[in-house]
């Protein structure tokens, strides 16, 4: 099957999923179903993570850099995740997709946060938005569950506050970080969080964490004792040209194939070896004859 057949069959919208909702996703922890979520940032990545059946797509302000070419996610703004947000819903309808709430858009007060996060669904559709916080951000995700849009907290390495954390550095590894860090997920989880996500945390911690709370964790960088597992897609299949962290495992490196195509297709076109007859279109033979005499 060429290419151009792959594109025609591509249809956003087919209903291969059972859509799930938030319930069914705190349900798989009772039941002891681990949980995968991915990131995408436009259609065709959302359409590609819908059929192979993840159980939630993350809109992340990773967006930032791996998409917008920014150095850290703090540059990111509302418009910017409205915008691929709504793209993702496009690819994916019948997905969970969670919204990441980008710096400054919940901090600054309760009411924009629930006004923001509101945008997020009223907009782009997304089920549920993600903010980073624990404890401090307590009365913000209590405000915005109870306006009825389901929160995802995100604890641990939080890349909005990175500067404030010393870096882009594992968290909880002392005893007071580590009883922080499970006070902060204890507090999200009372607030009415559906999922909490722990970024570069020790295992260990991030098992007691998932043993400690009733709603599932989604680790990234924490080990297998969490509830589910996240990751940056382009990370996964080895297309970030930049920095991988040592957690993520590459499932392919696709930047390389990528690279080789690219590289084919402009020595195809410079030979002349593309587009060839099979690639091209023909006319009939009397319309040609005529033509070749007009323009005699
Ligand atoms: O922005 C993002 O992609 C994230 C995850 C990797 C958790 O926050």
């Amino acid at each position: 099957m060429g290419c151009s057949r792959i594109v025609t069959n591509f249809a956003y919208g087919e209903n291969m999923n059972h859509k799930k909702n938030v319930a069914d996703i705190i349900g798989m922890k009772k039941k002891g179903d681990k949980i995968t979520m991915l990131t995408a940032y436009d259609a065709s990545f959302a359409h590609m993570l819908e059929q192979s059946g993840v159980d939630m797509i993350l809109v992340g302000d990773s967006l930032g850099m791996v998409v917008l070419g920014y150095d850290s996610t703090v540059p990111v703004t509302m418009a910017d995740m409205l915008h691929h947000s709504k793209a993702v819903r496009r690819g994916a309808s019948q997905t969970l997709v969670v919204g990441d709430m980008p710096f400054l858009s919940y901090q600054v007060s309760i009411d924009q946060a629930i006004a923001n996060a509101g945008r997020f669904m009223k907009e782009a559709g997304c089920d549920a938005v993600k903010l980073e916080g624990g404890q401090d951000m307590v009365g913000t995700v209590k405000a915005i569950v109870t306006a009825g849009i389901p929160v995802m907290g995100h604890i641990g390495l939080t890349p909005q506050t990175a500067g404030q954390l010393g870096g882009y550095k594992v968290q909880g590894k002392d005893v007071e970080s580590a009883r922080k860090l499970l006070a902060d997920a204890r507090s999200l989880d009372d607030a009415g969080a559906f999922a909490v996500v722990l970024e570069c945390i020790p295992d260990k911690l991030a098992q007691v964490i998932s043993e400690e709370i009733s709603v599932p964790t989604i680790g990234i960088g924490a080990g297998s004792g969490c509830d589910g597992q996240v990751l940056v897609t382009h990370d996964l299949l080895g297309m970030s040209g930049k920095f991988i962290p040592s957690f993520v495992k590459c499932y392919t490196q696709l930047a390389p194939q990528i690279k080789a195509s690219l590289d084919n297709f402009q020595d195809d076109v410079r030979s002349g070896n593309y587009p060839d007859a099979e690639h091209s279109f023909s006319m009939k033979y009397e319309v040609e004859e005529v033509l070749g005499r007009s323009s005699e």
